[in-house]
């Protein structure tokens, strides 16, 4: 158990459902069988239909998207400078707490069409922003317990939202998410990039199209070391990020590896989830490095004496129809960048990372060879990179998927298509995170996953990976 487990109650919503396995299944255990967790039958399981289904929902056109921008630390200026390449989007407003980001944000337009108005200096300005009613969608990339309040508000003042991942940190805000998204009719999309990186994307229309057989098992991760950033005091706002892994002990980032793989799995669309169990190891590397630090000073005092999460996260998933996945995080040891992405199908296979993607057909016990590799690309490459791929690649952008990204969700909303990821996505692949908590907390005991969708999703099509229309958004000019 965490050292502090109010803290733990508090931050993974499951305050007042009771951790132990035990007072779950008292409190709960009424009108389940065989439920040997108890969570699914939580206050948070809501068991009524979906108040509408926002999957495949498709919003008014917007023939211009107007948007807003709250958090322009690191990330948001990243979306903000897509936003100002293409047509079609104005830039009405900006806002951060910190007035120097908010201006150098504003440079970044400087010599453009756009001229936002400027929200800083106080916690709650981004309300002011939310409340325009020259907005269509708003942007939100603040550190993590800020983007539910913030996007719950924003549906609720009639604005979509693209929210940067994970979307929520607790049960809670998961269902808050669906609720909000449902009942306002607005988009909540939590913005995983990590979907429309190019041989996600290619795998992707290759399971589609029946490469891999029949999908048995995937793995994904998000090992990336970053523990140089997490101390720094000049990288994410507040400590945020290093206050967050004293806290918690499970997967707090599982969706960069997690959003790819459910679409191929098409989770939430014909299949879902159904339990899962984490484990944790010990923290061999924040501890250390806070006492170190806080030897020569001061500042680092404070973090000294936390308990810190295990440096590797290890997460498995059984879906419904018996298939299995594997999630990892570990963004604190020294390890070479590691975005696993593992497909085994009953026909064949592919992997990429740390080593460039490569496939396999079931016969070989050897990867294909790079010019078979480049004949599936031709084939199997899905719409959106026949399009858009070669341009993205030079805007860039952790090489070009987060411009694909947001093109196409501009893109989608100018021409009336449901976006690819749905509120339900937001939800079940941040909920890994406090689900995750709660197992490693329990000795890895297995916990179920809730159902966000509420049955839908055995009737809900999978993204489509076609684009036919004919009004693709165009880009202004690719400089810098
Ligand atoms: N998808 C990706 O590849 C990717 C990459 C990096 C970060 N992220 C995500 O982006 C988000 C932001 O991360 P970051 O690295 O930019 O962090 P950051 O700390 O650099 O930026 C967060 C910003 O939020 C601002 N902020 C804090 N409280 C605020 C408030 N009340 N009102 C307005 N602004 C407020 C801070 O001043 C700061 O500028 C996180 O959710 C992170 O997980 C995603």
């Amino acid at each position: 158990m965490p050292n502090d487990r109010r803290s733990f109650l508090k931050l993974t919503g499951l305050a007042g459902i009771g951790v132990g396995t035990g007072s779950i299944l008292k409190r709960f255990s009424g009108n389940r069988e065989n439920d040997d967790t108890g969570l699914l039958l939580s206050p948070y399981e809501r068991s009524k239909s979906p108040e509408f289904n926002m999957c495949g929902y498709t919003a008014p056109k917007l023939e211009t998207v107007r948007t807003g921008f709250i958090g322009l630390g690191q990330r948001g200026p990243a979306h903000l400078k897509n936003m100002s390449k293409l047509e079609n989007v104005e830039i009405n407003a900006l806002c951060d707490l910190r007035p120097d980001k908010v201006q150098s944000a504003q440079k970044l337009l400087e010599g453009s069409t756009h001229h936002p108005t400027l929200y800083t200096g106080q916690t709650d300005a981004w309300k002011k922003l939310c409340e325009r009613p020259d907005i269509d969608l708003v942007f939100i990339a603040t550190p993590w317990d800020l983007h539910t309040p913030m996007a719950l508000y924003a549906m609720k003042h009639g604005k979509h939202v693209c929210i940067e991942v994970p979307a929520a940190v607790t049960v809670d805000e998961c269902w808050q998410l669906v609720e909000t998204s449902e009942q306002t009719r607005k988009y909540c999309m939590m913005m995983e990039n990590c979907c429309y990186d190019f041989f996600e994307l290619l795998t992707l229309n290759m399971a589609r199209q029946g490469f891999f057989g029949e999908i048995i098992h995937c793995e994904g991760s998000y090992i990336h070391n970053i523990l140089e950033e997490i101390f720094s005091k000049h990288a994410y706002w507040d400590m945020w990020r290093l206050r967050q892994n004293a806290h918690r002990d499970g997967n707090l980032y599982p969706t960069h590896g997690l959003g790819p793989l459910c679409q191929i799995m098409n989770i939430n669309r014909g299949e879902k989830m159904d339990h899962l169990i984490s484990m944790s190891g010990n923290d061999f590397m924040m501890g250390a490095k806070a006492k170190a630090l806080a030897g020569s000073d001061d500042f680092f005092k404070p973090f000294a004496d936390k308990h810190y999460r295990g440096n590797m996260n290890t997460t498995c998933i059984r879906t419904h129809t018996g298939r299995t996945l594997m999630i990892q995080h570990d963004v604190t040891s020294p390890n070479i960048y590691s975005r696993i992405h593992k497909i085994s199908g009953t026909k064949g296979s592919a992997l990429k990372y740390p080593l460039p993607g490569r496939i396999s057909i079931s016969s070989d016990d050897e990867w294909l060879p790079e010019e078979k590799i480049e004949s599936l690309k031709q084939k199997y490459q899905p719409d959106i990179v026949n399009k858009v791929g070669e341009l993205a690649k030079q805007v860039g952008g952790h090489g070009g998927m987060d411009f694909l990204m947001d093109w196409r969700t501009i893109d989608c909303l100018r021409n009336g298509l449901p976006l690819d990821e749905d509120v339900y996505d937001a939800a079940l692949w941040s909920v890994i995170s406090p689900l995750s908590e709660w197992s490693v907390a329990n000795k890895s005991k297995a916990i179920n996953i809730p159902d966000f969708t509420r049955g839908a999703w055995s009737t809900n099509e999978p993204v489509d990976l076609t684009i036919s229309h004919k009004n693709l958004t165009a880009v202004r000019q690719i400089q810098g």
